[in-house]
């Protein structure tokens, strides 16, 4: 039986026009399918727009538009961008398709049916942005996003997800590899072990949504519906044949790849749901970290969106495939920048694999009229190259198997050096004096047909990261259309030795073109142009209420009723992004200010003790102390409050050696909502003074104290 491979991104809400940080995860999954068919895989490979909810139909609204429509335009934008990047998914599903609605009906009538859902009222705090019901007291911040949450007091449908916490404990422990990277199983684990509530499946505030069959005054919540989409697409709900037969042969998924922070609606929501409905469940969701761009997530709310065609346009649809998989590692949050993108380019495409390809193939041209000749007899450093590509290949594989795009691409391009050095230390273009006419020939064609061959191994490893430049390679390199090869599984059996003597050369084609001083400032222009034109296109900027705060910001905003009883221009010194709330300290006073009549504090900057108290103090002591890998300012701690113990994260790293720190006793805030940053959950933040510059001295005891002990 062939080997099935069903791989999906998240659907993409469409109250954002598409950008590089939709392109990425879509781009990611399009590598993975383009590699799996070539490896004969039969692959399904799903993307599609999420457009149900109130977020949605609040962005409608303000662009002046029905959601059916604003929807429509906006979905239309997404599938015709993945079509201009060249991606290649088997289906775009719309969560407004009546296949979709069907399906999402049938799955909650079935949930109904087991006796998984029940009528019930939500009071509580809702976040529209993530479409998420948040814990806390109305003007609770959302924990994800930062913004502000809406109180909600609805008729709800419930979904008894309490009753899956045990059950979810026992996937993850059984199947470690259901949620990866660790960092996100890491919290995940501490988000279900904190105990699970049930869940409220249904809105009644508002209509844009999928009807509750049966009761249609409610909508289906909007997660899930969209989650449903993964088993919608492949036909689940549906009676034709065809369809059950796709969903038979495709599901269980066997990866969702998903960015990091919707970690929990696919590694809790989406199982439970499955559990309850009697559906197989998928074998993994990947998480991929953020794309950053001037150091913050890039998303349209905080209007540092780069567009994929900008780059596109300008340097081809490869060097972005190539810049995204080699330069991030994926599962972390990575950089982008248009400097760093040309560097690249120029780097390892336009002076490496390029200037390879184009080296060798002209000189099969130049010297043997385009014939591949016979190697005739190998030395040892043909031997030499033969094993590295011989070993690289699963070397690739293995990396490419496993996520790390990054390490794959970085084995590949150490052959590229090889190649290059080999051709370099046999310089065939040439003749020492003292070698014979046809000793000199015999040199060129041992070098020109090995290293038109590694050329060869290499194109077919680079091909599902780089699918257009492999096909005018494989063209160059006499071997047809490489559409045809992947037709004929060729990454199935690629290995050294398939470049035969004799092969015809295509004429050579330039690859990637060396980029100009000024490439990034074009692609730049081109962003700017694009924006003005997508504003004026809709008749302004599609927003949603307001902007979204950055994590760090968050912690600020938390801190704020503290920082500001310092009215008298305190110095507030930020440590790192992470919560530590700072003791404030004035700078010393001069002369002048001592003797400068006090400037009277505004009442309302002012607190009561009531509010005071809501801030929970207690001594904890800290068990254990590490770094997070490639995060500079973070320590993970690990603290006792006598009654409990609990994980912080706190931005001390530059000042404090993680070993010095175990066992001194320090002080939290422990009632703050949790917050993930780097892929943890922080339950609370530690206490410290923060001195000119930033440092931060920890806040402690002279006397021996309990744990746990309440600060007033
Ligand atoms: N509609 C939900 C997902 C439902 S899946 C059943 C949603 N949509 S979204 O449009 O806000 O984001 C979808 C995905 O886009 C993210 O999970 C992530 O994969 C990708 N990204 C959006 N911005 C990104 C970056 N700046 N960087 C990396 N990925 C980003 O959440």
């Amino acid at each position: 039986m062939t080997e099935r491979y069903y791989l999906t991104t998240p659907i993409y809400y469409v109250n954002a026009r598409p950008h590089l940080g939709h392109a990425y995860s879509t781009i990611v999954c399009d590598a993975i399918a383009r590699r799996k068919r070539a490896l004969g895989v039969e692959t399904w490979f799903l993307t599609g727009t999420d457009e149900h909810g109130q977020k949605i139909e609040r962005s409608a609204k303000k662009a002046g538009s029905t959601p059916d429509e604003f929807a429509a335009k906006i979905s239309a934008e997404f599938s015709d961008s993945w079509k201009r990047l060249g991606l290649t998914p088997d289906d775009f599903i719309r969560t407004t398709e009546e296949r979709h609605k069907r399906g999402v009906q049938k799955l909650f009538a079935t949930l109904r049916d087991r006796g998984f859902i029940y009528k019930g009222h939500y009071t509580g705090q809702y976040c529209v942005s993530d479409e998420a019901y948040v814990d806390g007291e109305p003007g609770t911040v959302c924990p994800d996003c930062g913004r502000v949450t809406e109180t909600v007091k609805e008729e709800n449908y419930f979904f008894k997800l309490s009753a899956f916490e045990k059950p979810l404990l026992d996937l993850y422990e059984r199947h470690p590899e259901f949620m990866q990277p660790e960092s996100v199983r890491r919290e995940v684990l501490s988000f279900v072990r904190g105990g699970l509530k049930d869940l409220s499946v249904s809105r009644t505030s508002f209509t844009w949504g999928i009807p509750v069959p049966g009761d249609e005054k409610h909508v289906v919540y909007v997660w899930l519906d969209a989650l449903a989409n993964y088993i919608t697409a492949l036909g689940y709900g549906s009676d034709d044949v065809a369809s059950k037969a796709k969903f038979e042969k495709f599901w269980p998924a066997n990866v969702h790849l998903i960015g990091k922070e919707i970690s929990r609606f696919h590694c809790v929501y989406w199982p439970a749901f499955l559990m309850a409905a009697g559906i197989a469940l998928p074998h993994q969701v990947r998480a991929n970290g953020w794309l950053l761009f001037d150091q913050s997530k890039m998303s349209k709310s905080r209007g540092n969106v780069v567009r994929a065609e900008s780059v596109a346009d300008v340097l081809g649809v490869d060097a972005l495939r190539y810049f995204l998989l080699r330069e991030i590692p994926f599962g972390q949050d990575g950089n982008f920048s248009f400097d760093a993108l040309v560097q690249r380019y120029n780097g390892d495409l336009a002076n490496g694999y390029g200037n390879l390809v184009s080296r060798v193939v002209n000189m099969m041209h130049k010297f043997f009229e385009g014939v591949v000749p016979d190697a005739g007899t190998l030395t040892e450093a043909e031997e030499k190259l033969h094993a590295t590509a011989t070993a690289t290949i699963p070397e690739f594989n293995r990396c490419f198997d496993d996520f790390d795009f990054s390490g794959a691409l970085k084995c590949v391009w150490s052959l590229v050096a090889d190649v290059d050095g080999y051709l370099t230390a046999t310089a065939p273009w040439k003749k020492p004096a003292d070698r014979t006419d046809a000793d000199h020939v015999a040199l060129q064609a041992r070098v020109l047909a090995t290293a038109a061959e590694a050329i060869r191994v290499i194109t077919g490893l680079v091909y599902p990261v780089l699918p257009t430049s492999a096909e005018i390679v494989w063209r160059q390199l006499g071997q047809g259309e490489i559409a045809d090869a992947v037709k004929k599984n060729f990454l199935k059996s690629l290995a050294w030795g398939g470049l035969k003597a004799g092969t015809k050369f295509g004429e050579p084609a330039p690859l990637f073109p060396r980029a100009e001083k000024d490439t990034a400032e074009r692609m730049e222009a081109l962003e700017a142009e694009n924006n003005k034109s997508a504003v004026e296109a809709v008749g302004g900027p599609i927003e949603m209420d307001d902007v979204k705060v950055a994590p760090a910001e968050v912690a600020k905003k938390i801190a704020e009723p503290v920082a500001k009883v310092e009215a008298a221009k305190p110095f507030v010194a930020e440590v790192a992004s992470a919560p530590v709330v700072a003791a404030t300290i004035s700078a010393p006073a001069t002369t002048e200010a001592a003797a400068a009549p006090v400037a009277p504090v505004e009442e309302k900057t002012l607190i009561t003790i009531d509010d005071f108290v809501k801030v929970e103090l207690r001594v904890a002591q800290i068990l254990v102390a590490e770094r997070i890998p490639k995060a500079d300012k973070l320590l993970r701690l690990e603290v006792d409050l006598g009654d409990e113990k609990r994980q912080i994260l706190a931005g001390i790293a530059q000042y404090y050696e993680p070993e010095k720190l175990i066992g001194r006793k320090i002080i939290i805030v422990a009632n703050l909502a949790p917050r993930t940053m780097r892929g943890l959950v922080s339950h609370g933040m530690l206490l410290a003074a923060s001195l000119e510059g930033g440092v931060p001295v920890l806040a402690g005891f002279h006397e021996e104290v309990p744990l746990g002990a309440r600060l007033k």
